[in-house]
């Protein structure tokens, strides 16, 4: 990885600093923290450690309030930053008690963590840590084969609890009906300039030194064609295009994924996010990749025929599922860039 914005990559648990103060080994488990998957890879979050605690808060500067003003997928991000901070305490053998929101539902905080040498009861299969630093984003076309039923089996384990539910597609029809779902999302959204303004400011060339956005590799795009991504997404309404190769992708996967919960508000959205990263990691344990769409759940009348069709009550991402060799990791901002000094 010779790019100095995927350093954050790098990360070997030998470097483990075991001697040094609580707070140093506090700072090495955010290094796996800050790999996990945001929106637009918008690392909307922050940190601060002190005293054996690390206070994890939402930066209300990088939303998407064009894309979804309710920050509904910012949230599910700092679940998946929970995830993958609370397993790294595991394989370190800490113990930890996490606080939701202490200063109320609408501040910045959005958990306390308070950590103590001794390890608690692990909520997480061990396997799963060497897995953060694999885990990544696919959108390339998936190999035509199923997914094993003992595996998809395993998936839904992982989200396992009452209150929430993985629902898995594998017939033609329920994909392609997931499909022209999606594909109707997709004219919607990207049919709207205030929406394609918003989402713009995360897209990236591939040559670009950015520690987030989305690079234009992470969707196959060459680097010429990357360096004018920005403008062409910003400017034009390139809807029917999109939504036509990614019904195409959906329709030829295996398998359609939709992780919904029965009641909704921000903690349940940051315990999505939780569950999802688990999800994730076991998934990129067994060998699946997924491509996640939010777009479907943002509309109200497409959220309904979700609803619908799979007879859940909130809908939270749509995932398309499938084999495929592994893509390229994007930036992330070193845990340096993202002490917020609290
Ligand atoms: C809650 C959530 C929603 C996401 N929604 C989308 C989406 O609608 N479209 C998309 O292309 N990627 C989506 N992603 C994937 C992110 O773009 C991806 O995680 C990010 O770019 C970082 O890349 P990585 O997963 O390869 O580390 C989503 C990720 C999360 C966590």
């Amino acid at each position: 990885m010779a790019e100095k914005n995927l350093i954050a990559w790098n990360v070997d648990e030998g470097d483990y600093p075991s001697s040094a103060s609580m707070d140093e080994k506090l700072k090495f488990l955010l290094r796996y923290a800050v790999l996990a998957p945001s929106g637009p890879n918008n690392q909307p979050w922050k940190f601060a450690v002190n005293d054996g605690e690390v206070v994890v808060m939402a930066d209300f500067d990088r939303t998407l309030p064009d894309v979804e003003p309710a920050n509904r997928t910012m949230y599910m991000s700092l679940g998946c930053v929970l995830t993958n901070l609370l397993l790294a305490a595991e394989h370190f053998k800490m113990g930890y008690e996490v606080e939701r929101f202490p200063d109320g539902v609408d501040a910045e905080t959005i958990a306390v963590v308070k950590f103590k040498e001794d390890a608690g009861k692990p909520q997480f299969p061990p396997d799963l840590f060497d897995e953060i630093t694999e885990r990544h984003t696919n959108r390339g076309a998936y190999d035509d084969r199923p997914i094993e039923a003992e595996k998809i089996e395993e998936m839904k384990e992982a989200i396992d609890g009452a209150g929430f539910k993985f629902d898995v597609l594998t017939d033609t029809k329920s994909r392609a009906k997931m499909a022209e779902i999606l594909g109707k999302s997709h004219k919607i959204q990207l049919g709207n300039k205030a929406f394609r303004k918003d989402l713009a400011r995360w897209i990236r060339a591939n040559n670009e030194d950015a520690w987030d956005g989305l690079p234009g590799y992470a969707f196959g795009y060459s680097d010429f064609d990357s360096f004018f991504g920005q403008f062409i997404f910003g400017t034009f309404d390139t809807s029917t295009s999109r939504a036509r190769k990614e019904m195409a992708l959906m329709n030829a996967s295996p398998a359609v994924g939709v992780l919904s919960t029965d009641a909704e508000d921000k903690w349940i959205w940051v315990e999505t996010g939780m569950r999802f990263e688990k999800l994730f990691l076991t998934a990129t344990k067994l060998g699946v990749r997924f491509d996640l769409f939010s777009q479907p759940v943002a509309i109200e009348e497409i959220r309904r025929e979700m609803i619908e069709i799979l007879d859940v009550n909130h809908p939270q991402i749509l995932i398309r599922m499938g084999y495929a060799p592994p893509a390229k990791h994007t930036p992330r901002r070193t845990v340096e860039m993202v002490l917020a000094g609290k």
